[in-house]
């Protein structure tokens, strides 16, 4: 355990949780390991929080919400899951996974944002998987109001005891996932390293808000630094800054932490596979055997090591939250055409 941790403040974050209901998916801690090849060299000691080996369904990040949000579901008597996302969304696997588990019908909202017709995009990769988890996929053309789309579904299917888990898990609920993660990464810091920041990719923001108001509890002096996926700083703050300001009311922090963003490795949009994080995805499977994915963790990936290697005075070590999203490799040709 880091010696700088907060006792108070992890104190008050375990006392918070322990109000929620939540399974226990999870059923125990994701490794937090250095890399050991990457830090020799980028010159800089860099570790990873393997959430990418969470349990289920070909692991991530959306395991720890929906052990909170999957609970709320079951406490109102759930029948359906109903949820959105892009067609190749880890987010929907994950949780059309967990509602196989727990008997209930999922229904899935999905939009093309990259309009790709290639077959892999469409079939396989995360698609693959919600299918074979036995979701009932919608199409849409674009998730514009993904909450207000959802429940026009649940109307149309007449769907009655239906639930509905927000794009990325990412309200009040499911960002508590990530604000109890702080307290795995508080306890895994190894004794005597004191990261300098903590990076996780930033989408639909929950785990980047979660991580920020946990570690605000139990290791304040370490920022969390989100590399965005989807949007420009402009865009995307006032999405991580909602959550966290309803965490700090829950958690009685008083000032929420700055918000910092890198946005600019997620070019050319959402979705789709840029030359940098197809970089980052060839370094970390030739030099450490992991598998980072062409969406999210691959750009925050390559993000974090553009900013290692335009700041060499910062010697600092940092941690990577690795989010998961492998299974997206299996859906882009821009992946084989790259190696
Ligand atoms: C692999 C992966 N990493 C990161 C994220 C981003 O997490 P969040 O949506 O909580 O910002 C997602 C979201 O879907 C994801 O699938």
């Amino acid at each position: 355990m880091s010696s700088s941790v907060n006792t108070a403040g992890a104190t008050r974050l375990q006392q918070t949780l322990a109000q929620f209901s939540k399974l226990n998916l999870l059923s125990g801690v994701t490794p937090l390991n250095k890399l050991n090849n990457l830090s020799r060299l980028l010159g800089r000691e860099i570790y990873i929080k393997r959430d990418d080996l969470t349990p289920l369904a070909a692991g991530g990040n959306k395991l720890r919400k929906l052990e909170f949000l999957m609970a709320d579901a079951l406490e109102k008597g759930a029948q359906f899951i109903v949820t959105a996302g892009a067609i190749q969304s880890n987010h929907v696997r994950q949780t059309a996974a967990v509602a196989a588990m727990y008997g209930l019908k999922c229904v899935a909202l999905l939009e093309n944002p990259i309009g790709s017709q290639e077959a892999n995009f469409l079939n396989n990769g995360n698609k693959l998987l919600t299918d074979l988890f036995g979701t009932h996929c919608v199409m849409c053309d674009a998730l514009t109001d993904p909450d207000a789309q959802m429940q026009a579904l649940i109307n149309h299917m007449q769907l009655s005891d239906a639930y509905i888990v927000p794009v990325g898990g990412s309200n009040m609920l499911g960002s508590l996932g990530y604000a109890e993660c702080a307290m795995e990464i508080v306890q895994q810091t190894p004794e005597g390293t004191e990261f300098g920041a903590v990076v996780v990719a930033s989408g639909s923001a929950g785990t980047h808000a979660g991580l920020s108001a946990g570690l605000q509890l139990v290791m304040p002096q370490t920022p969390v630094i989100g590399v965005t996926v989807s949007r420009v700083y402009a865009d995307q703050a006032p999405k991580v800054v909602k959550l966290q300001n309803e965490l700090a009311q829950l958690f009685d922090i008083e000032t929420p932490a700055p918000i910092v963003l890198w946005d600019s490795y997620f070019a050319p949009e959402y979705g789709m596979p840029n030359a940098g994080g197809l970089e980052a995805i060839e370094l970390l499977a030739r030099h450490e055997g992991i598998l980072l994915d062409p969406v999210y963790t691959g750009k925050a990936m390559a993000g974090l090591i553009d900013q290692v290697r335009r700041h060499p005075e910062d010697t600092s070590p940092l941690l990577f939250v690795h989010t998961g999203g492998a299974a997206g490799l299996f859906a882009y040709q821009e992946v084989s055409a790259a190696i």
